[in-house]
């Protein structure tokens, strides 16, 4: 199984030839997360891969969930069998605004860091974040395919948000 170094802001850039690799990169990645990482935002055109890596990010994190593009749905919720991890799959391409993320009822999956006094982990895949980018919450993890059809694709994977520069700055400074 593929391995990353440390997720950081230094960018990990990935070649992918087939779909499968595109899963294998995202089973990496949610085996790389720590338990604040709870926000992937999934960057790239129509047809680049975004739904195939969150599959793989779902083979680790809720195994056996069916995963398929929530475009029409806008979230799909997976879970694991014993129920202790939820993740959210959603695809904002649809939204016009932030009201619409409301009266879907989305804002009640976005992991929002909070405990919630039930054990359970809940984290959040999301397709077109530039729709609404007021949805990117203060730290998240920035997954970005390029390319898409017959082309070489490249997936690049950092970590991004305000809150992380604050936290970089200063570990920089002490
Ligand atoms: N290297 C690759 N990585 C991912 N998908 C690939 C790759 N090569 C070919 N494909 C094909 O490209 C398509 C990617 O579709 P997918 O639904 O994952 O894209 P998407 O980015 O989620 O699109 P949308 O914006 O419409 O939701 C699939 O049909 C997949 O089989
Ligand atoms: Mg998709």
């Amino acid at each position: 199984m593929t391995e990353f170094p440390e997720l950081s802001h230094n960018p990990i850039r990935l070649l992918t030839e087939t779909a499968e690799r595109t899963e294998e990169i995202g089973a990496a990645l949610a085996a790389a997360l720590d338990e604040n990482d709870s926000f992937i935002a999934l960057y790239g055109g129509l047809g680049a891969g975004k739904t195939a890596f969150v599959r793989g990010l779902a083979s680790v994190l809720t195994p056996g969930a069916y995963v398929h593009s929530p475009t029409y749905a806008i979230v799909n919720l997976y879970t694991n069998p014993d129920r202790s991890t939820q993740l959210a799959h959603m695809d904002l391409y649809r939204l016009e605004d932030d009201d619409d993320l409301y009266s879907i009822g989305c804002d009640e999956y976005m992991p929002d860091g909070k405990y919630r006094g039930d054990g359970i982990r809940r984290l959040a895949a999301v397709e077109w974040c530039e729709k609404l980018p007021s949805v990117l919450p203060g730290r998240y993890i920035r997954v970005t395919i390029e390319g898409s059809g017959e082309e070489t694709r490249f997936i690049t994977i950092e970590r991004a948000g305000g809150d992380c520069n604050i936290k970089n700055n200063d570990s920089i400074s002490n």
